[in-house]
């Protein structure tokens, strides 16, 4: 813990390319690379999206019958109009479970090398055997989805015309993956601004961004999705949980995983895409606004003293991430 704190912000640089060299599927491929002037990168429209698969990929995502007891789609937490979170702190299952996690949003998850707060899951087709299994999810299983799927006479159909099958669990997955790559948020004012046109931020913005890369955030959170991609501890310079209080199991972060020492605490760096649409924030649900989450990076992952004139412009910034979705401000 000592030496954590102890860390410079040239080594903490260090540490990050460090991470960055041994996260395996770094260079994922659906990912656009930087510009050479600039570490985060547009994102651009998904391609090659069959349309047929999409929209049924979506009737899935809708669709309770998913879930053992038939309550519950990805839809109840995921809903798209929402910014695709249910913007709890802690999840409530059908089951009156309450979850340790706050609700990550399904928007651009396709562009971050691994999935949820621990980025535990590398493979969409993982994430959802995932879900489909977990007792306070769905409590299912492939054999169940399949069976209740094939009563409905209009999916026989679809599936049939698309995959020449009835609903197998592989057709049912491709489906939702093809939705899960279409869902994407694009033309946001900071891609345009990248993009070349400069009138699409503010003075303000343009300055919350130079902010954001001369205080360091950027070591964090960058590339495509701004996140996504690299392990990092909450409170690399000061410990956090100590300050917060309460330790829940859901804090020891990556330990629960690996149970090494050094992953205590360590978390996947979520994505800032359309972060102003996504409120609370962290894996804790504990940020209510903004102005609250950059107030904890500043202290606690850079060790300096938040200046609220710099915060509220790195704000700003972030505000500029909110994308479209079908034609739609999230
Ligand atoms: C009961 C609420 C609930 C339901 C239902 C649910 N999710 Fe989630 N989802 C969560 C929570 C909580 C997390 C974070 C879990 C973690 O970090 O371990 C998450 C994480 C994710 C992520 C990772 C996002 C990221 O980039 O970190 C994706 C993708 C996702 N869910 C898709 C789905 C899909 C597809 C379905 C339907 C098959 C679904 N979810 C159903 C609550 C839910
Ligand atoms: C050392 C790496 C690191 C640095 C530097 C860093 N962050 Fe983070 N950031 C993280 C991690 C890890 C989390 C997730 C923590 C959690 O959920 O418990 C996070 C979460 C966030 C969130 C919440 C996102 C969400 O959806 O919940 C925001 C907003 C954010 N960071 C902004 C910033 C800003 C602005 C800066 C610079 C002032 C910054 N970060 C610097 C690692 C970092």
């Amino acid at each position: 813990m000592t030496a954590v704190k102890e860390r410079s912000c040239t080594t903490l640089f260090t540490t990050v390319v460090g991470v960055l060299a041994v996260f395996p599927s770094l260079g994922v491929s659906a990912v656009a690379t930087p510009t050479p002037r600039e570490p985060i990168a547009p994102i651009s429209a998904p391609v090659d999206i069959d349309a047929r698969k999409l929209s049924l990929g979506e009737r899935l995502f809708h669709d309770p019958r998913m879930s053992a007891d038939g309550r519950m789609s990805c839809a109840t937490c995921h809903p798209l109009s929402e910014g695709g979170t249910d913007h709890r702190s802690h999840v409530v299952t059908v089951a009156g479970k309450e979850l340790l996690l706050s609700t990550p949003t399904v928007f651009n998850s396709a562009l971050s090398a691994r999935h949820g707060w621990l980025g535990s899951v590398e493979s969409f087709p993982k994430l959802l055997d995932q879900k489909i299994q977990d007792r306070f999810i769905f409590n299912s299983d492939w054999k169940q989805v399949e069976e209740r799927l094939s009563q409905d006479s209009s999916y026989a159909i679809s599936f049939q015309s698309i995959y020449g099958s009835r609903p197998t669990a592989a057709a049912v997955g491709d489906a939702l993956a093809e939705f899960f790559q279409s869902l994407r948020t694009t033309e946001s004012r900071f891609d345009r601004f990248l993009r070349g046109d400069e009138g699409a931020l503010t003075e303000d913005e343009k300055a919350g961004y130079r902010q954001f890369k001369s205080h360091g955030c950027i070591a964090c959170h960058q590339g495509v999705n701004v996140g996504g991609n690299v392990f990092q501890r909450l409170g690399v310079f000061e410990d956090y949980f100590a300050v917060r209080g309460v330790d829940e199991t859901a804090d020891i972060g990556r330990y629960l995983i690996t149970g090494r020492e050094r992953d205590r605490h360590v978390f996947r760096v979520p994505s800032l895409r359309n972060v102003a649409a996504t409120p609370p924030y962290f894996h804790d649900g504990s940020a209510l606004s903004l102005e609250d989450a950059v107030h904890v990076m500043v202290r606690f992952q850079l060790g300096q003293q938040p200046d609220e004139k710099d915060v509220q412009l790195i704000v700003k910034f972030l505000k500029s991430l909110t994308g479209y979705y079908q034609g739609k401000s999230l």
